[in-house]
């Protein structure tokens, strides 16, 4: 099994690779320009929502019901009492449909045809998927660009082609072996793997370790495995059945990259694994201003492009749903996630446990208000606009915006971050509270009078022109 030295591998990594992430010039507060999303490659208008299984198998000490005796693997019974947690009425209403499964769910010998295949110890996919068909629930499975090496001398399903003759050479310290894609058969076998995901009944797929970019360690992976995007982009048109595609970890975000994502794939990781791997919480909240910095980068990019974006970032899995001293962050930056993830159009995939959600939890993972500020936000990504100057520098105390649409309506999140705690790209201002004032001029908005409605909060002050 290769993904259990990882764990020691991913822990004390940082960003790797900086210069493949571009960054533009700082804006000084000019017009406004609106970013709005579009149709992703694969056909999907908002980005997957739901529960990933790597927050447990990551801090496992996080979930009592965690059985130690199955990490770090995690099997159907598990993933069955998680996901099933996602059809409550509430939670399904808003959305949370997708149950994902991370590493380690396949065997380590593929199929007759060289086809990555559960691992029947544990799993028995197609019963699960329907299984979570029947609970208008998705799967998702995680998949990486190689296979292992022994699939050499088996033959591609329904040719007398050798899965090895597709192969670039390249043999991993794990045993895994890399395509070459310039290799008509590639496709194919490409074709004959997610085939077989679709007819077990697949509806997302992650692809880990894709480079340029992931911080893959030193275990010989290839430096450029983009090509796996695209090909999983076209087997998945040739199966004919709707699934996503999903890219880890912090792949680069500058050219030809960029544009390889943007027309295969719904999305890609913005940052390395935010885990708080072998903790008893999920996450610090040192990650988390790591990873607004991330998507602040990012997102100013895109609205320098100002194109219609198609790639939704994804800032990794969301840490909401269970009492602080679970979730490693305090209640009210739980808020606080949950405003980022939302408001980015991010991927918005759990990694709590679903068996130990609090009020707060419920109430962020259910709250119209909050499924209605998500669903705006989803075509109108945030960008910071910040006070005083409507420039989108890092801040500790920021505004950001999403919209205004057609109509006029917008979404404004003011955010205290908190001391900076290494990787926020801002300087501390207060290490207490801290009061963020912002104008409709500095945020861009050319109305002169709006209503507005607090999403966590609810009630309905009046906002005038020039007023704060
Ligand atoms: C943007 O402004 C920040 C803070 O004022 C500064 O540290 C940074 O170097 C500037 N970045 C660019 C790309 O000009
Ligand atoms: C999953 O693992 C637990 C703990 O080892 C075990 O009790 C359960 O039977 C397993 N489920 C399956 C489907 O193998
Ligand atoms: C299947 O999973 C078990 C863990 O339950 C592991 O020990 C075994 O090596 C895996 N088998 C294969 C073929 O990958
Ligand atoms: C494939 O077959 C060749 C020739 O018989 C043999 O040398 C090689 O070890 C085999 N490779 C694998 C991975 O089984
Ligand atoms: C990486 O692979 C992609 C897809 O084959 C190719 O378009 C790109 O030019 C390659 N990048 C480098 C730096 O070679
Ligand atoms: C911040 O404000 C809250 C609410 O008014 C108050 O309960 C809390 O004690 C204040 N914290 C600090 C560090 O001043």
């Amino acid at each position: 099994m290769l993904f259990i030295p990882l764990f020691s591998v991913f822990a004390g990594l940082s960003v790797a690779d900086s210069d493949c992430y571009p960054i533009v010039a700082n804006s000084t507060g000019d017009t406004l320009t609106i970013i709005k999303t579009t149709t992703t490659p694969n056909g999907f208008s908002s980005a997957a929502k739901g529960w990933n299984s790597w927050g447990m198998q990551a801090s496992p000490d996080t979930t009592p019901s965690y059985p130690s005796s199955l990490y770090p693997y995690v099997n159907q019974t598990f993933v069955i009492e998680q996901c099933t947690v996602l059809a409550d009425a509430d939670i399904l209403a808003a959305g949370w449909t997708l149950c994902s499964i991370d590493d380690g769910w396949y065997s380590d010998i593929t199929d007759d045809y060289g086809r990555m295949v559960y691992n029947t110890t544990l799993f028995d996919m197609p019963t699960l998927a329907d299984y979570l068909h029947d609970l208008s629930l998705d799967l998702g499975l995680y998949n990486r660009p190689g296979i292992p090496c022994e699939a050499a001398n088996k033959t591609i399903y329904g040719t007398d082609v050798t899965v090895g003759s597709t192969f670039s050479g390249v043999e991993d310290d794990n045993g895994y072996c890399y395509f070459d894609y310039d290799n008509a058969n590639t496709q194919v076998y490409h074709n004959t793997l997610i085939d077989l995901w679709a007819y077990w009944g697949v509806d997302m797929i992650k692809l880990d370790y894709i480079t340029p970019g992931s911080s893959t360690g030193d275990a010989g992976y290839p430096s450029n495995s983009s090509a796996s995007a695209i090909a999983y982009h076209q087997a998945i048109a040739n199966s004919g059945r709707s699934i996503r595609l999903d890219l880890s970890s912090n792949v680069c975000r500058d050219e030809p990259n960029l544009g390889i994502w943007e027309a295969n794939v719904e999305s890609i990781r913005l940052p390395v694994d935010i885990n708080s791997y072998g903790a008893s919480v999920f996450v610090g909240m040192w990650r988390i201003q790591q990873i607004i910095e991330q998507y602040r980068q990012n997102i100013n990019y895109q609205v320098d492009a100002g194109k219609r974006m198609s790639l939704h970032p994804d800032l990794d899995d969301l840490f909401v749903a269970n009492p602080a001293s679970v979730s490693g962050v305090t209640d009210g930056q739980r808020m606080t996630l949950m405003s980022f993830w939302l408001g980015a159009s991010s991927n918005f995939l759990l990694g709590s446990d679903m068996t130990n959600i609090d009020d707060l939890g419920m109430q962020l993972l259910t709250s119209s208000a909050g499924s209605h500020a998500a669903e705006f936000c989803n075509g109108h990504p945030l960008q910071p606009r910040n006070p005083d100057t409507g420039s989108n520098q890092a801040l500790q105390l920021q505004a950001w915006l999403s919209g205004p649409s057609g109509s006029g309506k917008a979404y404004v999140l003011l955010t205290n971050l908190g001391e900076n705690l290494g990787h926020g790209g801002y300087t501390t201002v207060t290490t207490g509270n801290g009061t963020v004032s912002v104008t409709l001029d500095d945020l861009g908005l050319m109305g002169s009078s709006y209503t507005v409605e607090w999403v966590w909060y609810g009630n309905k002050p009046t906002l005038a022109s020039g007023g704060t």
